[in-house]
């Protein structure tokens, strides 16, 4: 009897608890879920998806990719896309994105909060993106590999051309990695396409490898595996702050920057959540996430702390970017191909 009445007591729990599981994958389902590429380094992707989950339990499902592999992936699913929101990575992909009608226009209530560069680029690509960060293309290089190999402090993009870095620069494909196709754009916006190329073709002949992520060659310096790394410079502070004998360096010439940027995919499955993610993603409060997680770049939103560690913008001598130009599908094609056909398969 006494058995009875505990298994009937066990049965009515079980039930009750059941019935609540139920209700609160009811109310998770009820927040829904988003789909979301990501460009920036793997660890302030991983934040962000953490405390937008946190604040809103929409369940986030992310993917980090290079900035012209996210472009690529997102054109290749058009016709029924994946993804709801690319957030990060250099602004030219999503530029041509904006201009080939693969993202949608939006006008968040937090554009009153932005950087007017963050501004500038949702106007130039007619509100299909934002800026979201900004930062700037340098080199570093490993100051142990160069005393041992008494290689001359290099300040120039002209010195990564000395015979001494044979094999000793890393830099990224430009067809994956908007870090490496914001070397192209830079170099031909300072030198002309011509003298630009030909730069180019020099600095292949010392390349010892081109990665797929814009980050890898400052990893690369830090362990020692290369001499020198083209980079953005806040990708090389981070080495710098984990103590890795880098240096990092403005070059002399002047350099050239990007916005890095944020758009919602046109056919989002889930676009309300995409706007949620969009809004909050433009936060003081959601910027502030980058430096918690060793990034360091400039952060879009007037009232987010530019983080002490960041290069500073204004002491480096930076070019007048054209992003319009850059960012624009036949350009970005036209270059990359030329790349490709005059450098890439070079001999050594
Ligand atoms: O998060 C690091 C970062 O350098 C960003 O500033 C930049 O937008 C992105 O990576 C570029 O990555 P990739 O060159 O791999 O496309």
């Amino acid at each position: 009897m006494k058995l009875k009445k505990t298994f009937a007591a066990a049965t009515m729990l079980a039930g009750t608890m059941t019935a609540l599981s139920f209700m609160s994958a009811g109310a998770a389902q009820a927040q829904g879920e988003l789909v979301m590429y990501c460009g920036v380094q793997e660890e302030w992707c991983r934040a962000m998806t953490t405390a937008f989950e946190r604040e809103t339990g929409i369940k986030v499902s992310m993917t980090r990719k290079s900035a012209g592999e996210v472009y690529a992936q997102v054109k290749a699913e058009a016709a029924n896309p994946r993804a709801d929101i690319w957030w990060g990575g250099t602004g030219d992909p999503h530029m041509q994105a904006a201009e080939e009608g693969l993202t949608v226009e939006y006008k968040s209530p937090k554009m009153s909060e932005l950087q007017d560069w963050a501004v500038r680029q949702w106007e130039q690509s007619k509100q299909r993106t934002v800026g979201i960060y900004s930062g700037a293309l340098g080199f570093g290089y490993n100051t142990d590999l160069a005393k041992s190999n008494n290689i001359a402090e290099p300040k120039c993009w002209a010195d990564l051309l000395k015979a001494e870095f044979k094999d000793e620069v890393q830099v990224a494909d430009p067809n994956s990695s908007g870090t490496a196709y914001t070397l192209l754009a830079t170099i031909v916006q300072i030198m002309g396409e011509d003298k630009g190329f030909e730069y180019l073709k020099a600095l292949h002949k010392n390349v010892n490898q081109y990665t797929k992520s814009g980050a890898a060659p400052a990893k690369a310096m830090a362990l020692g595996e290369t001499t020198a790394g083209i980079a953005f410079m806040h990708d090389i502070v981070t080495m710098v702050v984990d103590k890795a004998p880098v240096k990092v360096v403005a070059p002399c010439e002047g350099t050239g920057y990007e916005i890095g940027s944020m758009s919602i995919i046109k056919g989002a499955k889930n676009m309300d959540n995409a706007k949620k993610f969009y809004d909050w993603a433009l936060t003081a409060d959601a910027q502030k996430l980058g430096a918690d997680a060793k990034s360091y770049q400039v952060p879009s939103n007037k009232s987010t702390p530019i983080p002490p560690q960041s290069p500073k913008l204004s002491d480096i001598k930076l070019i007048n970017f054209d992003f319009a130009k850059y960012g624009s599908s036949a350009e970005r094609r036209r270059l990359l191909s030329k790349w490709d056909n005059e450098v890439k398969n070079l001999p050594k």
